[in-house]
Formats: C-alpha cells, structure tokens, sequence
C-alpha cells in the first residue's frame, strides 16, 4: 500500500493505484540500418508491416535528411502493432520526446484495462511527479494512451484500445486519423463502431488502408499452414534492460507501475530482479549496468535483450536454425541464471546489434504468487533433445488467437 493509505477504485476492486498493467502490448526500437532491420524483424522473423510511419508533417521533421522509411508499425497477431522499427537518424530530431544516450528503445508499452485506467493514470503520474512525455490518441493505431519515463529514461507507454487487424489484413485508412488525440480526452469518447459509421458518413473509403504486399515463397510447413519460415511468433516480451540504479528501477515498477516481483537473482554479485504483471513468471527484468561489461555484451544500448516466444519447442529449433542458415548470428554470453521460468532459449543479434530472445515456454505463476522452486525446473541440456516432457505449465499460455498466417 502507498505510504498516504490512498487507494483507487478500479472497476469495483480497490488498488494501489488507479490502472492495472495486464500485459506487454507492444516494443520498439529505434534502428541505424533500418532496411536490415525491416528484413530482419520481418523477412526473418515475420512480423507483418500494418503500416509505415510517416513524421514528415512534425515541425520538428529534419527537411535536408536523405533516407528511407521513417519507420515501420508490425505485427504477430492482430493487434495493429506489437513491433515498432524507428529510424534513430529520425527520431534524433524529436523535439516532443527524448531519447537517453545508450537508450536504444523507443518505447516499452503496456495494455491497461480501460480507458479511463488510462486517463486516471495520466492524474496519478501528475501527482506522484512522475515524468509525463505526452498524452493522447496516436496514428497509426488508435491506441489511448499516456506516456512517462522510467528512472533510466525509457519511453513507457500505458495505453488502451489498439486497433484491430482482422481477416482481410487491412490497416484504418489515413483519412480516419482526424480521430487522434494531441491531449488528454475528454470521457467518454464515442465508440470505434461509431467511428467507423462517422467515416462512412464523410464519405471515407474504410476499406482502404494498408494492406501488406505478400512478397515471400511460403515454402515451410508450419504445423500444417505452409509459411515463409518454419516458425510463428505467438506472444512477445519480456523486456530485459540494463539500469542504472536497481533499486530505484525497481522501485519505480513495483511501486508506480505495479509489477510485483516474482524473483530476485544475484549473479556474479550483480543484483537482478525479474517482474511480473499477470501469470507469466516475468514480463520485465531489471540488470544492473555494471553487468554489461561482465557479460562481454555491447554499450551501445540499455536494452540486454527483447523476447519472441515461438508455438513450440519444435519451432523453436527450426527457428533456430533457420536463421543461423540466413546468416543471422548468435550470442551465448547470456547465462540461463539470467532468465529464470525460460528454459530452452537463444538470443540472436539484429542488424544493429540488439539482442532478440527465443523462447518457447515460460513459467507461470498462479495465484498464490510462488514461482517454481529453482530445483524442479527443468534441467536445459546443451544438445537440444527432439522432445520434451511436459511440465504443469507447458502450453498454458499459448493462446494465439487467430490463424499462423
Ligand atoms: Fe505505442
């Protein structure tokens, strides 16, 4: 409980805090070798391009750049994005956000409950002094959303009501972006039904948005759906970030965000701590920067590693090997005591040196809040064996709703 006692009520149950965090929504980067990292995140790993960012009406948008794409919006499943790829050449002109020097990532954004969690949460950070970037509706992607910076500076966005890409693989057409928002909404807001009556009646075409080109041989069997790559990404997170000061990180996520510990490891006298926000045993790990050096891991970012959790085991070592055989290279500096409740993983590099975990199954916890004692987990062999035992939890929270492709 809050020093001052206060609690919010939040849909009939009283809470520390006027927002309940339930999952990772989305991550994103910003990127040098943006075209390497679009054939990266996307070729490679396969997520879909729902649309292409587009600053150059910000007043702040740098005239004399030449370069490419401004950045990329993708997708796993059909949220509108769950993947976001900036240029950093870009977004080092942003005067309405800034980036920490050694902060590589351009957001870590969670879904709330409601839109007035969202709204709520934006007078909480006021009154609690919490760095407040901006508030609002952005589009691409409709989400509500308020945006604060984490003790080392990290982009942290609380949102509501991402849009929804559904059969016909369609993004919401630009002409149905004068639906954003610069500030905070005034409640309640009309529903997206009724937006998309308000389009038609102004006579939007919304059947004409992006929909991505289909570019690549499917030539993978995938658990009976033919793909580009012999696996699919059901779920992303967590989000591993080297800090400055771990207790104050840690302090910041437990107290202002919620997130309750699930465990605490110290490693080579570094201590790390791992968050949860719903079952899976962490959706956020903190590591102290000291560890970097330790690991023999790169400066250039705070980012130690953002996850991908593939169907199964067996995809995850067609994934594996698949990106080996494309040239993507690998890292084995980070140790399993690093990612307790993950068992079979493997961190691959993007073009621009960031770290991607590939991960299949992850421990969940119930509710009484214990994690799996450290003795019954299950041993990681070094040669991967074909097939697994099952644990308690295996499958628990592979819920991808929707088809692979
Ligand atoms: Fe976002």
């Amino acid at each position: 409980m809050p020093a001052n006692g206060q609690r919010y009520n939040v849909g009939g149950l009283l809470l520390d805090r006027p927002f309940k965090i339930r999952r990772l929504g989305h991550f994103g980067l910003n990127v040098e070798k943006m075209e390497e990292c679009r054939e990266f995140y996307g070729d490679l790993l396969g997520f879909t391009q729902s649309d292409r960012a587009d600053f150059s009406r910000a007043p702040w948008y740098p005239k004399d750049l030449g370069h490419g794409a401004d950045g990329y919006f993708m997708r796993y499943g059909t949220d509108h994005h769950a993947m976001v790829l900036f240029s950093k050449q870009v977004m080092d002109h942003r005067s309405d956000r800034k980036f920490a020097p050694g902060v590589t990532i351009n957001q870590i954004t969670w879904q709330c409950g409601s839109l007035k969690e969202i709204t709520d949460a934006h007078t909480y950070f006021q009154d609690h002094q919490i760095r407040i970037q901006r508030v609002g509706r952005d589009m691409p992607g409709s989400n509500w959303h308020t945006y604060v910076y984490d003790p080392d500076g990290h982009t942290t966005e609380l949102y509501y009501g991402i849009e929804q890409i559904g059969w016909n693989q369609r993004s919401k057409p630009r002409e149905m972006y004068y639906r954003g928002f610069q500030q905070k909404p005034e409640l309640p807001q009309m529903s997206e039904a009724a937006e998309l009556d308000e389009a038609q009646a102004k006579g939007v075409d919304i059947f004409s948005g992006h929909r991505p080109a289909h570019r690549l041989a499917e030539t993978y069997d995938v658990d009976g759906v033919l793909l580009p790559r012999p696996f699919k990404i059901t779920k992303i997170g967590p989000v591993r970030l080297f800090v400055a000061d771990i207790d104050k990180a840690e302090a910041f996520y437990t107290r202002h965000l919620g997130f309750a510990v699930s465990e605490e490891v110290t490693y080579r006298g570094a201590r790390c701590v791992f968050l949860r926000c719903g079952n899976e045993h962490h959706s956020v790990a903190l590591y102290p920067q000291e560890l970097r050096a330790t690991l023999g891991l790169g400066e250039h970012t705070s980012c130690l590693s953002f996850g991908v959790e593939v169907a199964n085991y067996v995809q995850l070592r067609a994934a594996v090997a698949f990106l080996k055989s494309r040239g993507v290279r690998f890292v084995d500096a980070i140790p399993p005591e690093l990612y307790p409740g993950i068992d079979y993983a493997a961190f691959a590099l993007d073009p621009d040196g960031h770290c991607i975990q590939l991960y299949y199954y992850m421990e969940q916890v119930g509710w009484d809040g214990r994690v799996r004692p450290a003795a019954e987990r299950r041993e990681v062999s070094r040669d991967w064996p074909e097939a697994l035992e099952p644990l308690s939890d295996s499958y628990v929270d592979q819920v991808f709703q929707g088809p692979f492709g």
